[in-house]
């Protein structure tokens, strides 16, 4: 057990905080783990399905960063819900600087 925190809102609109996150887990997997609705990660955290897509809130997305290419074009491919903060959840691996990260599971993670 880790002790970083993430709070995830679900395709529901249900609010969840961890408090005890893991330093490498990817945001998708911690979706998955925890049964949270919308986070599927059908491709394993491959950046191949966009079934973890989450939208950072904009005060995070500055510390997570850009997407790059390849994940850029995956979130491209969803582009009718994209926001400038998606990313891919399970390209968010949780590190010490993305302690409290926010974000929202996007609707067409659940495609
Ligand atoms: S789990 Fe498939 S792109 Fe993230």
């Amino acid at each position: 057990m880790g002790n970083l925190k993430v709070t995830m809102t679900d395709v529901n609109g249900v609010t969840t905080t961890f408090d005890n996150v893991e330093e490498g887990t990817s945001l998708m997997e911690l979706g998955k783990q925890n049964d949270i609705a919308g986070i599927m990660g059908d491709c394993g955290g491959g950046c191949a399905c966009a079934t973890c897509h989450v939208y950072v809130t904009d005060e995070w997305f500055a510390k997570v960063g850009e997407p790059d290419d390849i994940e850029f074009a995956m979130l491209d491919m969803v582009s009718d819900v994209q926001k400038p903060t998606s990313r891919l959840g399970c390209q968010i691996k949780m590190k010490p600087d993305l302690d409290g990260i926010e974000v929202t599971v996007a609707p067409s993670s659940s495609y």
